[in-house]
Order: C-alpha cells, then structure tokens, then sequence
C-alpha cells in the first residue's frame, strides 16, 4: 500500500491507509498502547486494543521514542483524542512493522518541566545538540525554520526568473587568493594550492562581461575567519546577484527592496502563524522604500539619541555595537526593520566597488534587525580605474585574471551578496548555530 502522509490522512475518515514515520511518544500499558507518530506534515495518534492486536503486542513492547514505523489502519474521529480529534486503529494481522528501532537519545532536544513525581530535565546546549544535528533537527521548530528557508529561497529565485535573470554555479576552487581582506582557506590541489572562493564575485562580475545581464547564484561560501560569534560561521550559503546597464547602485537597492518584499511576503503567507507560535517572532512584510542614511549621519544619530561614541580605530566602517543600535535607531524614527547605510570609507571597503568623484563607494549595506545581511555595490567596470584601485590595496598581481574581464568590453552593472542564514536566523530569532542546517566553525568540522 502506498504511503500517506499525515497531513493528508487526516482528510481520509474511514479509509484504510499506511502511514510512515518516527514514533514520537508512546505510551504502552498492559490493556491499550497509544503511538504518537510524526512526520514531516504532522502528528497521529494510534491507538491499539492489544486484546485485539496478539500478533502486534510483541512488537509495541520493543518500540522507544524516536523509532521509524509503518502502520496500516482506518483513521477514525473520536472527540476524546486530544490530538486532532481523530486517531488509526490498525488493521487486522501484521498491521504494524518496525522499520529501524532507536537508542536512548543522547541529547534533550526540549526542556522537560518538573512535575510533583520528577524533576525537570534541561535542554542540551546548542554544541551538545549539534553534535547529534540530525536527531535535534527532528523537531516541529526546526523543520518548520528549514520549510520557511525553502519558502525564502524559491521566492528569491522565483522574482528573479520573472525578472530575466540567469542562475549560474561558479567554481568554488579557485587558483589565487585574494577578493578583499577576507581570509581564505587554502587546500591542496594536486602538486599546487587552490582557495575556497570567499564569494562569487569575480565570476559573477565575469558573467557581466559574458554579456549575460543578469545572474544570480546560490551556493557555497568560505570564509577563514576565526569568529566566534552568534552571527559567523566559516562556511555559509550565499544568495548573490548581479545586473549590468545600471546608472548608480540606488538601482541595486532597488531592487534588493523590492526582492526581499517579495520574500517575505511569501514566508508569512505560508507560514507567518507558525513562525510566530513556535518562535515568537512576527513576519513583517517591509514597506518601500526601506530608509537610508549614510555611515556619518548615522553615527550623529546614535550618539544624539543613545550617547554612543565611535571608537577612532572603527571610522569610515560600522561597528556590531553601531550594528545593533541602528535597529533600536531605525525602529524608534521610522517603524521599519530594515536600514540602507552608504558612503562608507574606500578605506574599509573592496576595491572593485565604484568611487563617485569625492572618492566615496558607491555602495551600501543592508541592515535588517540590527544585522547586516547584505553589502551591495556599482563595481567599477573600467579597466584602467579598477587596476588603480586594486594596486592601491596591494591586490593587482593577485587579481591580474579578474582585472582581464574588463578588458575586452563590460557593461556598467552592480550587484549584492545576501547571507540565507543570516535570514533564517534573523527570520526566527535565533543564533547562527541553531539556524544552520549544519554549522561550520573553526571549532567544528563534524557531524
Ligand atoms: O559582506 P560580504 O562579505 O560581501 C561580499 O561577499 C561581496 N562579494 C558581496 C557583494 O556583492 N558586494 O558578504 C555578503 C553577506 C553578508 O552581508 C552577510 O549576510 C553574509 O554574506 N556573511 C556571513 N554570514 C555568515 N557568516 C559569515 N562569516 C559571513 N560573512 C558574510
Ligand atoms: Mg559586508
């Protein structure tokens, strides 16, 4: 018999169905068992008279909490079953099979309270449990945090195909070192060294001069940075994008607004309530324009309001503290999540993004909830001016194959790079750690 998934079974009254999944409690006395089984859409109570079930009872004794099982039953209403109101009575003979039995589960993947009988029993720290990722991922919150990045991505991806663009996959081995100051790591590569791209950039700049127009890519993205905070992780999923015939990087935040409005929209559409009751964090659809202000004006701003002084050492760049502020800031002056910040300091930022005449980069970044998701910029596209800029930080021999797009005709163009996690993690309110299908850290190379 086919498999139906639970969600789907509970429009099935009276029909005999099978269902699969991991057993999430079981409750077995000697006269009745009840089975709460779970998968992917939700929840099933099962419920076997064991006077009827000889053939299964052997097999209710040996099941634990986390087991896989199929069960073939009739689903049916009852008004006492807590859970939906309904529960499957298996059918006659061997109606019931165990797929794969679990241990004792190493981790707690919810605090257990205390009660009149037991103590309570503590969540597992964030470290415990991803060293069992896969068993922690099981629960309602964070397969409904991985269904609400699946929801994000396709609404990028979906805005974005609408709108001409290209999907491409650049190599992430690449021969030399340098993009910007990032560290990057080096791995061996045959009789030579290799680098993990630390972006797409170059490549997607590439596609520029291809003549492609538009691209996007999603994929894979090394950073060697000895971080440990609750927003870096050294390997994260990049969402970047890239357009030529633009006239000034406000058109690059014209369109980052308006495809992350779009995003959003759709989370909350499809699971707004959900993120909401399991995390307590409200998906809000951002109004347009976001506001925009620049670096200098915003640190006017934090110091007038909240009397934060800017360390020397950090001009021209914004600092976490500045970061987390700008939310409060931003929040207080215009009710909105999201905050553009422009004219950082050429000092602090990549070569190849474009300088107007006063020197000042043409680019910004993105700060959504007090983080920043993104960086965006108008490259520089001519050749002479771009070499200058890269001999200026030291980068030209490094850069010389990238410098070699812009040689043979490139049109004018911009674009930006989005961290997914930083999304999903900003999206429920968490750390980076807990949001990461798995986490990568300097101190963490497994599972
Ligand atoms: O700001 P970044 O370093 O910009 C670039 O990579 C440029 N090449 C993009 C461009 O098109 N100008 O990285 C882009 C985004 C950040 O804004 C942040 O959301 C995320 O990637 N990010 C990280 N996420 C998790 N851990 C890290 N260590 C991250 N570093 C950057
Ligand atoms: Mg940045």
């Amino acid at each position: 018999m086919e498999r139906t998934y639970i969600a789907d079974a509970l429009k099935c009254e009276g029909k005999e169905i099978q269902v699969r999944g991991f057993v999430d409690s079981i409750r077995n006395s000697k006269a009745m068992a009840f089975i709460v089984l779970k998968d992917i859409t939700g929840r099933l109570q099962i419920t076997v008279e064991k006077e009827k079930h000889p053939e299964l009872c052997p097999l209710l004794d040996q099941i634990t909490a986390d087991s896989v099982i199929a069960v073939t039953g009739t689903l049916i209403a009852n008004d006492y079953v807590k859970l939906n109101g309904f529960e499957m009575l298996p059918s006659e003979g061997e109606s019931l099979k165990i797929e794969s039995l679990a241990d004792a589960l190493p981790i707690v993947r919810k605090e257990i309270p205390a009660t009149k009988k037991r103590p309570g029993v503590e969540r597992s720290g964030v470290d415990q449990r991803i060293d069992y990722r896969w068993i922690d991922l099981r629960t309602d919150e964070n397969q409904l945090m991985f269904k609400a990045q699946t929801k994000l991505v396709a609404a990028l991806r979906e805005f974005l195909l609408e709108r001409n663009f290209l999907e491409i996959h650049s190599p992430k081995l690449i021969g030399t070192a340098s993009e910007s100051g990032s560290d990057v790591f080096e791995v061996k590569y045959f009789d030579r060294n290799a680098y993990l791209a630390q972006s797409p950039q170059f490549y997607k700049q590439m596609a520029m001069a291809s003549g492609f127009e538009r691209i996007f890519e999603c994929g894979p993205v090394f950073r060697a940075e000895k971080s440990y905070t609750s927003r870096h992780t050294t390997e994260f999923t990049g969402f970047d994008l890239e357009f030529s015939y633009i006239d000034s990087f406000r058109d690059v935040m014209k369109m980052e607004e308006e495809l992350l409005t779009h995003a959003l929209k759709a989370v909350k559409e499809a699971y707004g309530d959900e993120i909401k009751e399991a995390f307590g964090k409200e998906v809000i659809v951002p109004t347009l324009p976001f506001p925009v202000i620049t670096l200098k004006k915003l640190y006017e701003e934090l110091e007038a309001k909240y009397g934060y002084t800017l360390p020397e050492s950090e001009k021209g760049d914004l600092t976490t503290e500045a970061e987390q502020l700008s939310y409060r800031w931003v929040m207080e002056t215009y009710g909105h999540e999201f905050l553009f910040v422009t004219d950082f300091d050429a000092e602090k930022r990549a070569f190849y993004h474009m300088r107007d005449e006063n020197g000042v980069p043409q680019g910004y970044d993105l700060i959504w909830r007090g983080v920043e998701i993104t960086t965006g910029a108008q490259r520089e596209h001519r050749y002479d001016v771009l070499k200058a800029q890269a001999a200026e930080k030291g980068l030209d021999e490094d850069v010389k194959f990238y410098l070699d797009f812009f040689r043979y005709g490139c049109p004018p163009h911009g674009g930006f790079g989005l961290g997914v996690d930083r999304i999903t993690m900003l999206l429920c309110g968490l750390g980076i750690k807990d949001s990461m299908f798995i986490f990568r850290g300097p101190n963490r190379l497994n599972p």
